[in-house]
């Protein structure tokens, strides 16, 4: 008899146990776990992103949003996603560092039954809830449209890549090469991957200040390569020949709008973060409604004919 209950007790217990362990984090806490894998959170862009995302989210009592930093290594951000895949997070948003490695592991977590939102930057797959971002494609194009009136039909240019896998970079190379295709005149001398870095946008510009006597233009994937090579061009006294332009458009001291302002870049074109949109999103896939595929947002030229009214 005794062997009896002492057996239920046990067994209670047990069911008990499963039954608070299967509560997981959110009913304890009583809020929906987000999941937020961001590529590198150490770029004033990143940074803007994270912030426009946490406020829009302290909106939400009811979501708490983790996010983790993949410091721009495609394996720590691999590893970061499969822990967000074992702590069962409601919803999983992600900026890829690399469209290829990331791939795979954004896959795994869809298929698992997390909802995914790919923000900004793409992966390989259709194997994804929502996409939110700019298009790159685009922006590229009105680079290069910009750059034919610039120069007048004519130059040399060197190009100054963000990080080759990522799909930003490539789409940004695309664009620009079409917007400036019918014309000859134009030629791009120079193209290096600078991992969207200003440092390597400097030492890129170093590099090319070298070999070349006439550099016309530099076109770079983002605001911070830019400066990097506005930089160098300066420090070799050389920048009065040279036009830059970038991508980003961020407000600040040190950001883009800033910085055509100071007649240092020609051009930037805003490239907005999503942060907003993202957590937008999140409340309509927790509600239970459909959710678009491909959300494009809007960008816009800056130049100094409108860069006070931005700034
Ligand atoms: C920041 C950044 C931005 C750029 C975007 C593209 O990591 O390099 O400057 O516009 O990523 O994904």
């Amino acid at each position: 008899m005794k062997r009896i209950k002492i057996a239920n007790l046990i067994l209670v217990g047990l069911i008990m146990i499963t039954v608070f362990s299967g509560c997981g984090k959110k009913k304890e806490t009583n809020k929906f776990v987000i999941g937020f894998s961001q590529c590198n959170s150490a770029e004033p862009w990143r940074e803007a992103m994270n912030k426009e995302l946490m406020t829009e989210a302290a909106k939400h009592p009811e979501i708490n949003v983790i996010i983790s930093d993949g410091q721009q290594d495609n394996s720590k951000q691999v590893a970061d996603v499969e822990n967000f895949i074992v702590q069962e997070v409601d919803i999983l948003i992600i900026s890829p560092n690399e469209a290829q490695p990331l791939t795979r592991v954004v896959e795994k977590a869809y298929t698992s039954g997390i909802p995914v939102i790919v923000l900004d930057r793409k992966v390989l797959t259709d194997k994804f809830t929502t996409f939110i971002g700019a298009d790159n494609t685009k922006i590229g194009f009105a680079a290069g449209e910009y750059a034919v009136k610039l120069l007048g039909g004519k130059g040399k240019v060197l190009e100054i890549w963000g990080l080759r896998g990522s799909t930003p970079a490539m789409e940004r190379d695309k664009g620009f090469k079409e917007g400036i295709a019918n014309n000859p005149g134009i030629e791009i001398i120079y193209e290096q991957d600078g991992a969207w870095l200003r440092r390597k946008g400097r030492e890129i510009m170093e590099n090319a200040l070298q070999r070349f006597e006439e550099i016309d233009m530099v076109y770079a994937h983002n605001d911070p390569m830019a400066i990097g090579a506005y930089l160098a061009a300066k420090n070799a006294n050389r920048n009065d020949k040279i036009f830059f332009i970038g991508i980003d458009g961020l407000p600040g001291a040190e950001g883009g709008i800033q910085s055509v302002l100071n007649e240092e870049l020609s051009a930037t074109f805003i490239y907005p973060t999503g942060g907003k949109e993202a957590i937008e999103i999140v409340k309509d896939i927790l509600a239970g409604k459909t959710v678009e595929k491909n959300i494009i947002l809007d960008t816009k030229t800056i130049d100094k004919t409108n860069a006070n009214l931005f700034k």
